[in-house]
């Protein structure tokens, strides 16, 4: 059987809005990429259909290798709330993290989003350098603060989570 990685340079993944079919290998996909926290299958499926505008699936060769999940703050329709970020081990490193976020803002759904936020732990090295990464691309405002912190919000059963936040030029989203 061939490698995810080396099918990788051919053909590209395709990124598409996910489907209700797609929650059971999302739910597999996130549960083999550690750090992230695991959420129910249910979860992933609300997911796959009541946010799938903003949420994104990367399929190559029929197989599920990249998962974003995210959706507009339902108090601030500016902002977008990337919850997850998934990429195969087997495909790593290749860029698909930073294709996918660039392409869920330049979606119909992100018209409005002028900036991005995202929660992260300090020693998650991967997606401090992902969500920087798109952030100097745009050459964007990026705030970080402690959000919801161990001994406060999560009593101690978790690190706590710094709020990234990404202010997005009009101009430059658009281009993306
Ligand atoms: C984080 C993750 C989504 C990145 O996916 P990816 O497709 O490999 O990312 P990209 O190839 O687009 O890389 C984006 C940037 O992150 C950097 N990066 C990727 N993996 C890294 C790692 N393990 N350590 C440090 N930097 C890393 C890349 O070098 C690149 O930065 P650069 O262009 O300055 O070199 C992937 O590693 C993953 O699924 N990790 C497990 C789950 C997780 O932690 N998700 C993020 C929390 S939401």
């Amino acid at each position: 059987m061939k490698h995810v990685r080396d099918l990788f340079k051919t053909p590209t993944p395709v990124l598409r809005v996910p489907e209700r079919k797609d929650g059971a290998d999302i739910w597999e996909l996130v549960r083999a990429c550690k750090p992230l926290d695991e959420n129910s299958m249910y979860c992933n499926l609300l997911q796959c259909d009541h946010f799938r505008d903003t949420c994104v699936v990367a399929e190559l060769d029929g197989k599920v290798v990249g998962w974003v999940s995210a959706y507009v703050l339902p108090y601030d329709p500016q902002t977008l709330f990337v919850w997850q970020v998934a990429v195969s081990s087997d495909a790593r490193g290749c860029g698909l993290g930073s294709l996918m976020l660039n392409h869920l803002i330049g979606r119909d759904a992100c018209e409005d989003v002028t900036r991005l936020q995202t929660t992260i732990t300090s020693d998650n090295q991967a997606s401090w350098s992902l969500f920087r990464r798109f952030a100097s691309q745009r050459d964007a405002n990026v705030d970080v603060q402690a959000y919801f912190t161990q001994a406060l919000h999560f009593r101690e059963r978790h690190e706590t989570e710094h709020m990234m936040t990404i202010q997005l030029e009009e101009q430059l989203r658009k281009a993306a």
